[in-house]
């Protein structure tokens, strides 16, 4: 399926690496850094959100898979506070010392690592000084959570690595649940960006062959079987290497008008309208942006109801209209996809996809498209027809299946 041979397209899809090329790579960059042997290799993946966009910081549902695409982490324990970094991705190193660490002490892909230890920290967890040396083949900058997946390989190793670890075990659910709120943390008020969780549990909570349905209003997750090849299907995801230039700050002001609409109708967030009084709650709205925000948030929500019903009735070839639906709210209502987006979504359905949609937060990184099993080549060939005739930089393909999450591979 992801493998080049079966591809008519001259685009070969983007391979994960196995646990042993992850580990490999890690623990050669370590030694090479550090002159010694890391204590172990953990390892953590990116996500794609299969629908529920733009609802987790709104207390919604979301219904993320783990990708095969992980980010590996090489770590040693340190008997002191300091902190070393390396990233095969990244040309400078990081160091320092956890009590420096805090809100706005540290810049850049450095500030997910030793956000995840101070954070962890602020848990009451007894963590300590470490060396670590990070490789990925999560596509950076996709849209696909190449940062939730730095966040979770750390923090993973820091769990296992901590003496006198406390509350629920590091590799329970509910620890899983504690360490991505730990991870959450570390993005939010270390590195600076206002996301809402779901990229964290979908790599720290996921379950091979299952998409999570997780439940952004107290932090559950459902396990649903998610199997496309036994439907004859595939997910092709398309990255459409755009630069997201505005993220952070659109991002930022959608969620706040999110959180201002919500205090306005007065409910806690925007999970708690029923899609029964939507009408009502639009026609307490004074402007129509925020209108439109709230259409989406409630509408999206009531999509993940439907493509769970879907799942759940054997009929996972039916959800695609679902998906469209999706991506015309998040385009119109939401207003966060953008030119190389919707090229890649219409190239694909005209190609035969049953479905497409922007997946993630928009504005750039990557669509996903659901496909007939074995037709991936043809939709890759017509997305790139259609970018190169709309004046678009080549974009770069995955297979996803739902992989596993976070944990110890070496
Ligand atoms: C980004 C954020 C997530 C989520 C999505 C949109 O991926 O990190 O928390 O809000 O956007 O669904």
């Amino acid at each position: 399926m992801t493998d080049d041979s079966t591809t008519s397209s001259s685009t070969p899809v983007q391979e994960a690496w196995s646990d042993q090329q992850g580990v490999a790579r890690a623990t050669a960059a370590f030694v090479a850094a550090f002159g010694e042997q890391p204590d172990g290799v953990w390892a953590a993946p990116g996500r794609v959100n299969l629908i529920g966009e733009h609802t987790d910081y709104n207390g919604g549902l979301a219904l993320p898979i783990a990708l095969p695409h992980r980010t590996f982490a090489a770590v040693r324990r340190r008997g002191d506070r300091r902190v070393r970094l390396i990233s095969g991705r990244e040309s400078i190193p990081w160091e320092g010392s956890l009590d420096d660490v805090g809100p706005g002490t540290v810049q850049g892909w450095a500030s997910y690592v030793a956000g995840v230890a101070w954070a962890l920290g602020e848990h009451g967890q007894p963590v300590t000084g470490f060396d670590a040396a990070i490789e990925s083949c999560v596509p950076y900058g996709s849209g696909l959570s190449s940062s939730a997946a730095l966040e979770g390989s750390v923090a993973v190793a820091l769990a296992e690595l901590a003496d006198h670890w406390h509350g629920p075990a590091a590799d329970t659910d509910e620890g899983r649940a504690a360490i991505a709120e730990a991870c959450v943390r570390a993005e939010n008020e270390i590195a600076g960006a206002s996301t809402g969780g779901m990229d964290q549990a979908a790599s720290l909570r996921a379950r091979a062959g299952h998409a999570l349905l997780l439940d952004c209003r107290d932090g559950a997750v459902e396990h649903e079987p998610f199997d496309l090849a036994a439907a004859g299907l595939e997910l092709l995801v398309v990255d459409t290497r755009a630069p997201h230039a505005l993220v952070d700050g659109q991002y930022a002001q959608r969620r706040a008008t999110c959180e201002a609409a919500a205090a306005r109708l007065g409910v806690a967030t925007l999970r708690e309208i029923e899609p029964e009084r939507l009408d009502a709650a639009l026609a307490d709205l004074d402007d129509d942006v925020s209108r439109a925000r709230v259409r989406h948030v409630v509408t999206e929500i009531a999509r993940v109801r439907a493509f769970v019903a879907l799942l759940r009735d054997g009929r996972v070839s039916d959800v695609g209209p679902v998906m469209d639906a999706s991506h015309t709210s998040l385009r119109d209502d939401y207003e966060v996809s953008c030119t190389e987006l919707d090229v890649a979504v219409a190239a694909a359905r005209d190609a035969g996809a049953l479905g497409a949609r922007m997946t993630g937060g928009g504005f750039g990184g990557s669509a996903i498209a659901l496909v007939p099993a074995g037709s991936a080549p043809q939709v890759i060939d017509a997305v790139e027809r259609a970018f190169a005739d709309a004046g678009l930089g080549a974009p770069a393909f995955l297979v996803a299946t739902a992989a596993d999450r976070a944990g110890r591979v070496a």
